[in-house]
């Protein structure tokens, strides 16, 4: 299975998005192996966005993301749901996402893009274990549905 870290930002959580976001992903069909509510502290901001230090926006972006609590989750599915995942979330700045992105449709500011996706699926597994415990992930589960989803 390949997998992907999302991170419903603080501003999703705040603008009572959870389940209209989420509820993009269930009804595309990925599966949920992992979901919580928690606070990011400084330590792990930085820790995930450690590819962007000394940029100009990571102090305002490691603000951003602990600045309230967020919605962390991991969705599976076959080869290409990163690029999937990454699709449904659209451009990083909402103003150039398209329409029926989620950024596309719930946003407007860059420092306001409301969702984080995994950009590769080596991302995916990183990310992932950097937020979740091994016992916190259901890793193979089965949905009496999947037939209808996958061929
Ligand atoms: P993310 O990692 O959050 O999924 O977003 P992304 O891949 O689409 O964009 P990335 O380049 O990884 O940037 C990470 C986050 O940093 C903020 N950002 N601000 N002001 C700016 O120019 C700027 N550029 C990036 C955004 O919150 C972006 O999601
Ligand atoms: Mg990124």
């Amino acid at each position: 299975m390949e997998r992907a870290l999302l991170i419903l930002k603080p501003d999703a959580v705040q603008r009572g998005l959870i389940g209209a976001i989420i509820s993009r992903f269930e009804q595309r069909g990925l599966k949920f192996q992992g979901l919580k509510l928690m606070q990011v502290d400084e330590a792990l901001a930085r820790r995930h966005y450690a590819e962007h230090e000394g940029k100009s926006f990571f102090n305002g972006l490691v603000s951003y993301i602990t600045s309230a609590p967020v919605v962390v989750a991991v969705v599976a599915g076959k080869p290409g749901t990163v690029e999937l995942v990454r699709a449904m979330v659209g451009a990083t700045n909402p103003a150039k996402a398209a329409p029926g992105t989620i950024r596309g449709d719930f946003g407007v500011d860059i420092g306001r893009n409301l969702i984080h996706a995994s950009d590769s699926p080596e991302s995916g597994e990183r990310e992932t274990a950097i937020f979740f415990q091994p016992h916190e992930l259901i890793g193979e589960w089965n949905r009496s549905l999947d037939g209808w989803i996958y061929e």
